[in-house]
């Protein structure tokens, strides 16, 4: 995912912007770029690839005397992977670098092609510095010429700009992606970085931009145009900083899956259409049905994403266990479209699967978080997840992101099979649009898991319960809980308890229900009082109060059942990590398990 940095100060500034790209270098990028400025002078350097192409570019001007430059690992979204795509982009006299995605860019474009601004790359960001420089040359004021490109903007975007119009100075904007201005430990010197790691060692004191707010800074002063931030203090452990502050990479994780589900959608839902460069709409000729194959967490996803493909997109999908599918002598027919998910793309089982399939002829395509891992290279279509390094073995983005690119590809059949109606379809790419901020960890609910997890370090066991989409979150809920607290749980479709768990029923037995108000609640809401009439000790998750429930955590009130899933996840993985460290466990190496499975 893209990454930015910027320096304003006395030392090296081509080495530090290096050094600071380098440590972003994890999130994954296909180009990178810097520009750098002295005065008037601009220099600008791009390079596909690793930045050892972009050090190797920049080598000869090492010993520089740049006062400021900005740097950018780019990910590619709008528009292939190319030097001209890469970031910084320029206009005339101003170069910018950007992270997030510019919703209204092609009404801007149009808009400056007609005034006769010229675009060299297929970025959206390219517009922002010709919008910037359409007004500066027409106000000659660079900082009112900043903000008002700014509130021409709607989508998500972090960027650093800086103009020749006004040397010496970095203007600044946060919305949406994360961006962070530091206080250098010398004397007039500034830092920005998209996420903490650069900073380390360099600064002390950053503020953590709020979406929203912006300013410029030059080496004399910082201008902020807003009262809307404070002053932290820097982790001084690189170690720290991978966890940008969290006490363990799950926390992380969770956190940032606003974040990476944005990622995930960047080019892929725009002007309210579901595209994948990365597939053909020719993938569904002489397809009939869908098989998934995956596990775990995985299985999850695909699970929930069977119920999309078959309301949404009108196609026979079914989900199995890929441990269990390679042994059954399965009967494969090229009619299916045969598609695994997995966030490492090395899973044995998956990947045995995937060639079974692949072997038998069958189309095939995974969904996967890593690129070039064993199932990239064996399927014949490829989407990635986007969802960045997933380092707790409690997977807990991968889920989010997956069920995200499932979600959309459901959709794209949909529009591919004309199955759904063009208000329909514009509704559930609405819906989807939202997923970003339904996932935004809201801080009241958090410390409500924080204290509700005392109550439930006990008991013989926990019943997650749900329907519909809501039964493989159930299962998602019950695995996460038992992988890193080691108390016994188990998802169920609610209307089975009747059918035999019931049994277990009694104060002991903790019940997680899952009850949105989108989906089948009056169903789910029988269920409960069926658990609750047992005397099983009820804890549920709504947004409607029940009045049978010993805890309640309430959830927002939402449109549609897809949001409601998101936020309800969000429950379900705080509270389990609560619980996991209330009992003192390791909460991102729990016992006996492995983050990449590779034997059977
Ligand atoms: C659960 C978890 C595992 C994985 C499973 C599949 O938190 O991490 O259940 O989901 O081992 O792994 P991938 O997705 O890499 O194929």
């Amino acid at each position: 995912m893209c990454g930015i940095v910027g320096y304003l100060g006395n030392k090296n500034t081509t080495k530090i912007l290096l050094e600071g790209l380098k440590e972003l270098e994890y999130r994954g990028y296909d180009s990178a770029g810097l520009a750098l400025l002295n005065g008037e002078d601009i220099e600008v350097y791009k390079a596909l690839g690793k930045l050892e192409n972009l050090r190797e570019k920049t080598k000869n001007i090492l010993n520089n005397s740049f006062e400021l430059g900005i740097g950018h690992t780019r990910w590619a979204t709008h528009g292939k992977p190319t030097e001209l795509n890469a970031h910084p982009h320029s206009g005339q006299y101003s170069y910018i670098v950007h992270n997030g995605i510019i919703e209204n860019y092609k009404e801007i474009k149009d808009s400056l092609l007609l005034q006769g601004h010229k675009f060299i790359s297929q970025t959206d960001t390219e517009v922002i510095v010709h919008l910037f420089e359409n007004i500066n040359n027409k106000i000659n004021d660079p900082k009112q010429a900043f903000k008002d490109t700014i509130s021409k903007l709607k989508g998500a975007f972090s960027i650093l700009l800086v103009t020749k119009a006004d040397p010496n100075k970095i203007y600044f904007f946060k919305n949406g992606s994360p961006l962070i201005v530091a206080k250098g430990n010398e004397k007039q010197e500034f830092l920005f970085a998209s996420s903490d790691a650069p900073l380390i060692g360099l600064a002390q004191n950053a503020i953590y931009l709020e979406d929203g707010v912006g300013g410029v800074v030059s080496k004399e002063e910082l201008e902020i145009f807003s009262d809307n931030y404070i002053w932290s203090i820097l982790p001084t452990s690189k170690q720290f900083a991978q966890k940008n502050g969290h006490r363990f990479f799950m926390e992380k994780e969770i956190y940032e899956q606003g974040d990476v589900v944005s990622d995930c959608m960047l080019g892929r839902v725009k002007d309210n259409e579901i595209n994948f460069d990365e597939i053909d709409s020719s993938i569904l000729d002489g397809i009939n049905e869908i098989k998934i194959c995956a596990c775990g967490t995985s299985y999850h996803a695909s699970m929930a994403s069977a119920y999309l493909f078959e309301r949404l997109s009108k196609i026979r999908c079914n989900v199995e266990i890929a441990s269990e599918f390679r042994y059954k002598e399965p009967l494969l027919t090229n009619d299916t479209l045969f598609i695994v998910v997995s966030q490492s793309g090395e899973t044995a089982d998956t990947l045995e699967a995937l060639k079974m399939a692949k072997n038998a002829g069958l189309k095939t395509l995974v969904v996967c978080n890593v690129n070039n891992s064993s199932m990239t290279r064996v399927a014949n279509n490829t989407i990635l997840t986007r969802a960045g390094i997933e380092k707790g073995v409690a997977s807990t983005k991968a889920f989010s992101t997956q069920t995200v690119v499932l979600w959309m590809l459901s959709l794209y059949f949909a529009k591919i099979k004309s199955s759904l109606s063009k208000e329909l379809l514009q509704k559930e790419i609405q819906a989807l649009s939202q997923v970003p901020k339904v996932l935004v960890v809201n801080n009241k609910l958090h410390e409500k898991t924080r204290r509700l997890s005392k109550r439930y370090l006990h008991g013989h066991g926990f019943f997650f319960i749900g329907r519909d989409v809501f039964y493989p979150l159930a299962l998602e809920g019950a695995l996460k809980l038992k992988e890193i607290s080691y108390l016994h749980a188990e998802g169920y479709p609610s209307g089975e308890m009747k059918h035999g768990p019931i049994a277990l029923a009694d104060p002991e037995l903790f019940t997680i229900a899952l009850m949105p108000k989108n989906s089948l609640y009056e169903k789910v809401k029988s269920n409960v009082e069926e658990l609750s009439a047992r005397d099983s000790t009820i804890c549920s998750i709504s947004p409607l109060h029940f009045e049978l429930s010993d805890d309640f955590i309430k959830t927002n009130d939402r449109d549609h059942y897809m949001l409601e899933f998101f936020e309800m996840l969000v429950v379900l993985q705080l509270l389990s990590m609560e619980i996991s460290i209330r009992l003192g466990n390791d909460v991102d190496m729990p016992r006996n398990l492995a983050k990449s499975v590779t034997v059977e």
